[in-house]
């Protein structure tokens, strides 16, 4: 089977399992673990902020920095297909008290203006007070989506105005990164926290990060224990991460060339499914209201020629190419993908 379903789908390389097997560990909870450590430190100093505190998931590093931008019965913005909105489970409410508000952009692409005409810092005793943002880059639902930093950067001026605080779920930032060569701390530095996630484009088994100021992470890692995520000999896990960094972002370029072929194929079927333009990163969401099939229906005949996608929405299917997907494994996907779209199109 060609999983295309997500980039979290890749299991660990043999050289990467070897950097696990020898890594240097401690009891993370005493601060003993030095892999840990230097990882927190390492992707902290990429994304030019104070620290770090590694996390098994990109939720939690989420939802551990809206924790502390946002106190109980304050409010958190976010575009409505955001990951923290629609893909958490509602853990900003349940955990921390908090609410979520939402505005919707094109494939999630931030316009700053949007975000500001919702936002309402200080609202006194009758309504509910906005005290941070959440943007995510690249864009998940959106279909891997970059925010345009320019975006980023308005946002930023005119919401500190305000005293609303921002908070960037990266898990995906390195693709951003890749694609448009902006610095991953050009992006941070418009942010006060930060995720990014090891276990997707970059193929580590678990781990995520969540950066900060150094007093705002001591929180945070307070915090991380009270949820239960205090782990102890997680060096062979942040050994992974470490590797991740060490050899697979640059060929991060080689998984969106791929999806942009899988785009390609999609559109010579039918112009509505996607525009190849669209797809700038390593996701392609393809929009199937042309149809009159389901997501779920293309998705169960794409499985028959061994492809397999997500079918997110009832006309909305994603594909996620990641290391563990190669050439001939696109060639055939692309192959698939013309026979059961074009099948779907004339029945
Ligand atoms: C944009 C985005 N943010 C956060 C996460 C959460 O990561 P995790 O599955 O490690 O909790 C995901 C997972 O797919 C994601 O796509």
């Amino acid at each position: 089977m060609i999983d295309l379903r997500s980039d979290t789908v890749t299991k660990p390389s043999v050289a990467m399992r070897e950097a696990m097997m020898s890594a240097p560990v401690g009891d993370d909870v005493y601060g003993d673990d030095i892999t840990v450590n230097s990882l927190e430190e390492r992707i902290a100093t990429l994304l030019g902020k104070e620290a770090g505190l590694f996390t098994p998931s990109g939720s939690l590093a989420n939802q551990l920095a809206i924790r502390m931008l946002v106190k109980p019965g304050e409010e958190l913005l976010s575009e409505t297909n955001s990951h923290i909105v629609r893909a958490e489970l509602g853990a900003a409410a349940v955990f921390s008290g908090i609410t979520t508000r939402t505005w919707p952009e094109e494939r999630g692409v931030l316009k700053a203006e949007h975000a500001l005409e919702i936002a309402r810092p200080n609202s006194g005793p009758y309504l509910v007070s906005t005290t941070a943002i959440a943007v995510e880059n690249t864009h998940n639902f959106g279909g891997g989506s970059i925010q345009p930093i320019t975006e980023i950067a308005t946002l930023r001026t005119e919401s500190r105005a305000m005293g609303i605080a921002m908070h960037l779920d990266g898990a995906r930032l390195w693709n951003a990164h890749v694609a448009t060569g902006i610095a991953l701390a050009d992006y941070a530095k418009y942010l006060d926290t930060v995720s990014v996630c090891l276990s997707k484009g970059l193929g580590a088994p678990v781990g995520s990060v969540m950066v900060g100021s150094k007093e705002l992470v001591a929180t945070a890692r307070q915090w991380r224990k009270r949820y239960g995520g205090g782990m102890r000999q997680i060096g062979i896990l942040a050994a992974a991460g470490h590797y991740a960094l060490d050899n697979n972002i640059e060929r991060l370029a080689d998984d969106h060339r791929r999806a942009a072929l899988i785009a390609e194929a999609a559109h010579s079927v039918d112009p509505s499914f996607v525009h190849p333009q669209h797809v700038e990163t390593n996701i392609v969401a393809l929009d199937l209201r042309a149809i009159k099939a389901t997501a779920t229906e293309i998705n169960s005949a794409l499985r028959d020629e061994g492809v397999l996608a997500s079918a997110l929405g009832p006309k909305f299917l994603r594909f996620v190419t990641h290391l563990d997907i190669n050439d001939s494994d696109i060639e055939a996907t692309c192959a698939a993908v013309k026979k059961v779209l074009g099948n779907a199109l004339v029945a």
